[in-house]
């Protein structure tokens, strides 16, 4: 049965909420988050939502030792996915990510994607998958989310297409 793009990622409406006043966080604290918060986070990443399901992939989380950062952003955290370089992977990985910044988001934590993030040579593949990109997190060094007045760009969107 066909489902619209919010039936199939908007379930838990915090979530929905969370795409108006989410942004990218670039100042984190130093302290690692909780084992706790780790576990419930990588629970949660199990349970990823691809847009397709055919295409294998793996995301796992990293320390700042396992990852070269090229911009200022130091972060305790890093998530890096992985990947099956089939067709449309690109939008497969993004699909899967932003749900995890919309996690941390509405759970009181940062998160922003690494375009210029390279896992260290040992992370650089991982059971045959290939690197796509990273994604920093940890607690906030900064206002965790937008002021109501200043909607992202992408939540216009959302009002379109939703
Ligand atoms: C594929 C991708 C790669 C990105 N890489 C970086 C990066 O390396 N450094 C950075 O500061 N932001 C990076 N960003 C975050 C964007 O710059 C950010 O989404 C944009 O500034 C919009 O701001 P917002 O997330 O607060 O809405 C990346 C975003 C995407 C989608």
């Amino acid at each position: 049965m066909y489902q619209s793009i919010k039936e199939r990622t908007m379930n838990n409406s915090d979530f929905y909420n969370t795409i108006f006043k989410r942004k990218s966080i670039r100042k984190y604290k130093k302290e690692p988050l909780e084992s706790s918060k780790l576990m419930d986070l990588q629970n949660f990443m199990e349970r990823l939502m691809p847009l397709y399901e055919d295409i294998k992939t793996e995301i796992v989380i990293l320390s700042d030792k396992d990852i070269k950062v090229l911009l200022p952003i130091r972060a305790p955290h890093y998530i890096a996915i992985y990947s099956e370089t089939k067709n449309e992977y690109l939008q497969n990985a993004g699909f899967m990510l932003q749900q995890v910044d919309l996690y941390l988001s509405a759970n009181g934590m940062g998160a922003c994607w690494l375009g210029l993030g390279l896992p260290q040579k040992e992370s650089a593949s991982r059971n045959g998958l290939e690197f796509v990109i990273a994604m920093a997190f940890g607690y906030a060094d900064e206002p965790l989310h937008r002021k109501a007045q200043q909607s992202s760009s992408a939540s216009h969107c959302l009002k379109y297409l939703l």
